[in-house]
């Protein structure tokens, strides 16, 4: 639903950043800065339910080229609500807080309503 002037907008704000196999990309509980868009590869989301005991963790999806993940503590305001680490290497671009805020902006009530379907839904708003 963006524009083309806010297509590159955005394609102009985004850094590219590569990641190892096995890497933490993001970890539940933490505070979150950054917004991620997949370009090359395949990541794992995992999830604690109870405690922040890592052992506890569980699978709760896959994510790959075109994906994107780390909206929700920036949409939110809240901590991270899981767990990403690279699958295999990973090629993403980010967008910082303040960067996601001024060129995503038009996409908030969009991608906020995508977070419903995550099936940790509960979880958030509980
Ligand atoms: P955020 O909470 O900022 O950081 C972890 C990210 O994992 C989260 O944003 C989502 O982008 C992503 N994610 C993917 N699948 C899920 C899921 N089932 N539950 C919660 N977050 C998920």
């Amino acid at each position: 639903t963006l524009d083309s002037f806010e297509r590159l907008q955005v394609a102009d704000a985004l850094e590219a950043v590569k990641f190892h196999q096995n890497d933490v990309i993001i970890r539940q509980g933490e505070k979150g800065d950054n917004f991620y868009i997949i370009v090359e590869g395949v990541a794992k989301v995992t999830q604690n339910k109870g405690q922040a005991d890592v052992d506890q963790a569980i699978d709760v999806g896959t994510l790959t080229t075109g994906n994107y993940f780390g909206e929700i503590s920036l949409l939110l305001d809240r901590p991270r609500a899981a767990t990403v680490i690279a699958q295999s290497s990973l090629k993403c671009v980010k967008l910082d807080r303040e960067r996601f805020e001024r060129v995503l902006g038009p996409l908030k009530e969009i991608l906020k309503r995508n977070i419903q379907k995550y099936s940790s839904v509960i979880q958030l708003y509980s």
